[in-house]
């Protein structure tokens, strides 16, 4: 595939963009927006012409999922990650942020406590606080090399109305990977005391050299039990603005009180832009993948360089 247009300077401005648009007028023009995670680069060509083929039709009715959605997450989810994944256990939501509400909602009850690690991406406090949960904070630890969980603070704080953690794996904003140990220290934490476990994987594809992304799907049976994980490829293809995203219920009882949280909500159809682009992202733009990791690399050099300097 010819990747290309990692260089190529492309103005937002004027697009109604919350990066750029909405930023400029809180802030003014004159600074380099970083508060919104997207990136300006145009998206891979396979979806680009998908979305081009349903533009020309014309005709933008409800449309639903194409009957392979769950197959070609799946195959991603086993290649890239090495996980165990059934396609029956992936569910459609339109966002990652609505699908971790809906199970705030599901699985939890209004003054139940629910653990987040601080500091947080905003959605995430507010799937609890939002929704007349209590959020225990857990503030990570900085060794000066590498951020970490406290599990002794975590600990303190634990009684009965505590019942869920949601983890955010990669961290944002900290961009820590958990490891698989980390992973192992969260499930055994989790099965003690009987946590439902969230995990927010949507950056996992935007990984730096020498580093593995990890997915909770890799711990044990009991824990799956327990988990809801949240995936995505619209940040690893800059198309946060199509919204589509997967949950990964591996319980079949979970999945069935999600199931009716969805319906209940009234999430029936995805947008026809989304059910368009699955196939070719999944299927055609590993490669692009590849290459954008390999330039942010080089980015983060460029930029670690200037600083030092
Ligand atoms: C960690 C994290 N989760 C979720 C989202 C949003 O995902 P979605 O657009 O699918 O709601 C973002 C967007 O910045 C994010 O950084």
């Amino acid at each position: 595939m010819n990747t290309g247009c990692f260089d190529e300077v492309i103005s937002r401005r004027g697009t109604n963009c919350a990066k750029y648009d909405e930023m400029d007028e809180k802030y003014g023009k004159d600074i380099l927006h970083c508060g919104v995670a997207d990136m300006d680069f145009r998206a891979p060509e396979p979806i680009r012409e998908a979305c081009r083929k349903v533009t020309d039709h014309g005709i933008y009715g409800y449309t639903n999922l194409p009957s392979c959605y769950p197959a070609v997450v799946g195959e991603w989810i086993r290649r890239e990650y090495g996980c165990r994944v059934e396609d029956e256990w992936i569910l459609f939501s339109p966002r990652i942020n609505i699908g971790l509400n809906m199970a705030v909602e599901t699985f939890t009850k209004p003054g139940d406590r629910i653990i987040v690690h601080t500091p947080a991406y905003p959605a995430l406090t507010d799937a609890v606080n939002k929704h007349g949960r209590i959020m225990i904070g857990s503030p990570l630890g900085w060794d000066g090399t590498r951020w970490s969980m406290n599990f002794d603070a975590m600990e303190s704080k634990m009684d009965a109305s505590v019942k869920m953690m949601i983890l955010c794996n990669p961290h944002n904003p900290t961009g820590r990977v958990w490891e698989a140990e980390d992973l192992k220290a969260v499930e055994s934490f989790c099965l003690r005391h009987e946590l439902f476990l969230l995990s927010d994987e949507i950056h996992a594809d935007i990984i730096r050299e020498g580093r593995r992304f990890c997915s909770i799907l890799s711990l044990s049976e009991p824990m799956r039990k327990r988990m809801i994980v949240y995936q995505s490829v619209t940040k690893t293809f800059n198309i946060p603005g199509i919204m589509f995203s997967n949950m990964i219920i591996p319980d079949d009882s979970m999945r069935q009180a999600m199931k009716a949280t969805v319906d209940r909500e009234g999430f029936h159809n995805p947008n026809i832009f989304a059910a368009a682009v699955i196939k070719p992202a999944y299927q055609e733009c590993g490669p692009w993948k590849e290459e954008l990791n390999r330039c942010l690399d080089e980015n983060m050099s460029l930029l670690a360089g200037y600083l030092k300097e």
